[in-house]
């Protein structure tokens, strides 16, 4: 099976993109760690790539462990440094990297792949992609990680039995070994426009109706948690910002901007929690 390789990886990416730093590890506590250590202390303007083949400490949303095992997944961090006058909003970037590897993956592997708001890519009701965003401040100001956990070539047997019940990967989907290069070149290469586009004034709002148009989440009933809060009611949209717009059964709005869908109902008794 191939190895990640950053000189395959910036072969493949456009002229404009060709010192861009990528970093590739055999084995590594957490790429995102490594990659906010990277631009913490770095001169504006600084984005960089981080992979590895393994994580020692891999990290998941809410305090949760990213499990994948070595050589199989795509473990990816990129981030960057944004000047505090680019007007770049940090809170939308969650959105803006669900669709960036909604897109990746559906175009590489051809398959039918949506988002559970705000950030988990599915196909098939299973999780192929998590993301985990980071916001930190350097000596030069803020930055962002973003870290992009994908199933790629990992097989039956390989995930723990509890994961792999509510998990697939590409491998699963396509019946082919996947080029996680190719796929890396893909995802960083689009993470980059949209980190030159942001800088430009590009929002959440500038893609809202294509991002609805691959969620999973809106137009059905579910329950949502939001620290300790739990909600429930009807998911009626994500509105210009990226909060979703939750009624629930007294008919009282409820604008949830950062949390996790913990069941959807009605014409889907599947569960659908997060790995
Ligand atoms: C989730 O769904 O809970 C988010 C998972 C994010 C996992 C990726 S793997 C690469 C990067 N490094 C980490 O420690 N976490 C992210």
């Amino acid at each position: 099976m191939e190895r990640l390789s950053g000189q395959i990886i910036r072969s493949r990416l456009p002229q404009g993109m060709k010192n861009l730093p990528i970093a590739v590890f055999d084995r590594i506590r957490s790429t995102n760690d490594e990659a906010g250590e990277q631009v913490a202390h770095a001169p504006l303007p600084r984005f960089v790539a981080v992979l590895a083949e393994e994580q020692f400490g891999g990290r998941g949303r809410r305090g949760r462990a990213w499990v994948s095992p070595q050589g199989r997944g795509l473990l990816l961090s990129v981030a960057f440094s944004y000047p505090h006058a680019s007007g770049m909003r940090a809170e939308e970037w969650p959105l803006h990297a669900a669709l960036a590897a909604r897109d990746t993956i559906a175009g590489a592997c051809g398959c039918d792949a949506k988002i559970k708001w705000p950030n988990d890519i599915l196909v098939e009701g299973k999780k192929i992609c998590g993301i985990l965003a980071e916001l930190g401040t350097g000596t030069y100001g803020r930055y962002l990680v973003l870290g992009f956990g994908i199933n790629v070539n990992t097989g039956p047997g390989e995930l723990p039995p509890e994961i792999e019940s509510r998990a697939t990967s590409i491998a699963a989907q396509t019946g082919e070994s996947a080029d996680r290069n190719e796929l890396a070149a893909r995802l960083i290469r689009r993470l980059y426009d949209d980190y030159v586009l942001a800088q430009g004034g590009m929002r959440f709002s500038d893609r809202r109706e294509v991002w609805l148009s691959q969620c999973v989440t809106i137009g059905r009933p579910a329950r949502i948690s939001q620290g300790l809060q739990v909600y429930e009611g009807f998911v009626e949209t994500i509105d210009d910002r990226g909060a979703l717009q939750l009624i629930d059964r007294h008919g009282v709005r409820h604008s949830i901007v950062s949390g996790e869908v913990l069941e959807t109902f009605e014409g889907d008794d599947r569960k659908d929690g997060d790995r």
